[in-house]
């Protein structure tokens, strides 16, 4: 029987040691398409990413990365954010299929189309909601990697424009975090965590 979700939360850890087994096709697609069903501001879906899972292209990123265990796990998610959905014509549509099925109201929808936004995508400067809706994508990764018996790392502490840069990407892509992923060869105990008291702000 699979773990309940509040079970995955708890039992969840970043992973920082991987066994060399490589991680099957099917639990990286279900990972991806994890991602693919998270929520996002107007459904922008502004998320994209480049699966690393050969050692020549993991050594590619070697430079950027300051923490070896990253580029030892079997498989490296890079997380980035395409600056294109936020260019004019496709914040529209996505708004147009939310207004169309009913889902916000043409009022709602007005507020949106009144806010100036950039038509070409070289005039985009990435919104903060943009790395929310990238954050929980990227955690959505985490969670199936977990219910899949995965280990996962977060991971911020490397150099983004370096990982651009030795992989080639568009210009209109922005790298934001790194994802290993590996069956975890440790289990350790959970890390400190602030009270209930200390992060409900009210009621007390
Ligand atoms: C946005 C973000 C960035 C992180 N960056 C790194 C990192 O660069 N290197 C690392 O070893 N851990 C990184 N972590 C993992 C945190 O250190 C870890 O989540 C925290 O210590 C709590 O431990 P736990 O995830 O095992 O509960 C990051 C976590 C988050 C959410």
């Amino acid at each position: 029987m699979s773990k309940s979700l509040i079970d995955t939360i708890r039992d969840r850890r970043s992973i920082r040691k991987y066994k060399s087994d490589p991680v099957a096709e099917k639990d990286l697609d279900q990972i991806i398409e994890a991602a693919r069903l998270a929520p996002s501001g107007t459904n922008r879906q502004p998320w994209r990413f480049v699966l690393l899972t050969d050692d020549s292209e993991k050594q590619k990123i070697a430079g950027a990365v300051i923490q070896p265990f990253v580029l030892e796990a079997p498989a490296v998610f890079v997380c980035c954010l395409d600056r294109k959905a936020y260019t004019k014509g496709l914040v529209e549509k996505r708004m147009k299929e939310l207004v169309q099925m009913n889902v916000i109201s043409e009022e709602a929808a007005g507020y949106i189309y009144k806010r100036k936004m950039p038509e070409k995508v070289d005039e985009v400067v990435i919104p903060a909601g943009a790395y929310v809706d990238l954050g929980i994508a990227v955690e959505h990764m985490v969670l199936a990697a977990e219910s899949l018996g995965l280990g996962s790392c977060w991971v911020r502490l490397f150099n983004p424009k370096q990982v651009h840069e030795a992989l080639g990407l568009p210009e209109q892509v922005e790298v934001v975090a790194l994802l290993p992923v590996g069956y975890p060869a440790e289990s350790p105990s959970p890390r400190p965590r602030l009270s209930r008291e200390e992060i409900l702000l009210w009621p007390q």
